[in-house]
């Protein structure tokens, strides 16, 4: 079949449903034109080419009126827009659209237009218009490029816009199949809870020595999350008291003994006691930290600091509950960290209830499927 046969077999709407199942970002591609007034035009074609040398690209129509003059001055910045920034788009989408006029911009350092809310920015110089049908594709060579902030980016898809939502992540691996059994059974309670309280959503289990992070959810404060799954850390005390609490005895008088004096152990032992009593870990955040520094995995998975007393003053950070997973003795731990509340309010207790909640549907739904 030729090719002209190819395109004559394609119905233009069923092309444009078809590509539409694929989602794009959303970018602003702007320059000066030769009245060095600022000139712009969204696109949802942006893309990352090469790292050496450093290449983007974005495919304009033919029949844009913007791309010339975006040619014309030879360089060009490209705007990653946030998930809030749909009047950019707003502004820029159109043949009427008000442009330059309706929006917040700056210029960067080499004199390109940005918008000024952008995620993240690119300037480049062009290096090479490819004939593609009804569209350019233009290569740009990086000069620059800078990130801001950490607001999600703005996504298009169908022909409308919406944000990206994370989904938990959980590990893979065969040696922990029964706990990965229990985790994907709390996945949907993890991701409601980080959606109620805008916090990050932990489930982390003992293996041998070590505390592993099995699975994360939420639009957490600390961005490198993530890729934080499958982090071990030796559970070595103060570290692990959650998991310890509720613990056959003798893997908890082997994690005392990690302690470093008596003294050490005693204060342990309280302390493990009454986590036990109270169903529950908590810590509060000193005053001045901010969770969005912390780069610190052991603090998230386990934060030292707990208060004996229910806390009723500072920053709650983190709320740890165990969550029992069928054939261990070793509970693993369902925790909410980057809550940002007053602690001893009806709030800080209410997130307390709806945590022994979860636990309970969790537990009950796998009874139920196994
Ligand atoms: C989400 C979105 C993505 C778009 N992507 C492209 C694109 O990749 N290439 C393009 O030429 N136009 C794209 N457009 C259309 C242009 O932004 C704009 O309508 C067009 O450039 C206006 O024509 P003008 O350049 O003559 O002002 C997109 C529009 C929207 C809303």
């Amino acid at each position: 079949m030729s090719n002209q046969a190819v395109t004559n077999a394609i119905d233009p709407q069923h092309y444009r449903k078809t590509m539409g199942r694929y989602p794009t970002g959303v970018a602003l591609v702007s320059s000066l034109d030769a009245e060095e007034n600022p000139v712009g035009m969204i696109v949802g074609t942006f893309a990352s080419v090469s790292l050496d040398p450093p290449l983007v690209s974005f495919m304009p129509a033919k029949s844009s009126t913007t791309w010339p003059k975006i040619q014309q001055a030879g360089k060009f910045a490209i705007s990653v827009l946030g998930a809030n920034q749909e009047s950019v788009v707003r502004a820029f989408g159109g043949k009427t659209a008000t442009k330059f006029e309706s929006v917040e911009w700056e210029k960067t350092a080499q004199g390109n237009p940005i918008a000024h809310d952008a995620i993240a920015w690119i300037e480049c110089t062009t290096k090479e218009v490819i004939d593609a049908g009804d569209h350019h594709i233009v290569l740009g060579a990086v000069q620059s490029m800078d990130i801001r902030g950490n607001e999600l980016p703005l996504l298009f898809f169908q022909g409308g816009f919406g944000k990206f939502t994370p989904h938990s992540m959980a590990m893979f691996d065969d040696s922990l199949h029964q706990q990965l059994t229990t985790v994907d059974q709390a996945r949907a309670e993890m991701e409601t809870l980080a959606e109620k309280y805008n916090c990050g959503c932990l489930v982390g289990g003992k293996d041998s020595d070590s505390f592993v992070l099995l699975a994360s959810a939420g639009s957490s404060r600390v961005p490198w999350m993530p890729s934080a799954i499958g982090r071990r850390v030796t559970i070595k005390a103060p570290f692990g008291r959650t998991c310890m609490a509720f613990s056959p005895e003798t893997d908890m008088e082997n994690w005392l003994h990690t302690a470093q004096s008596d003294d050490e152990r005693h204060s342990l032992r309280t302390m493990l006691e009454k986590i036990r009593e109270r169903g529950y870990s908590v810590s509060v955040l000193e005053e001045g930290t901010n969770a969005s520094h912390l780069k610190d995995i052991q603090f998230l998975m386990d934060p030292g600091v707990e208060s004996l007393d229910e806390p009723s003053e500072g920053t709650l950070h983190s709320l740890a509950i165990p969550l029992p997973s069928p054939g261990s003795g070793v509970p693993l731990v369902l925790s909410l960290y980057g809550l940002d509340i007053q602690a001893g309010t009806a709030l800080a207790q209410q997130i307390v209830e709806d945590l022994k909640s979860a636990v309970h549907r969790i537990l009950s739904n796998s009874t139920t499927q196994n």
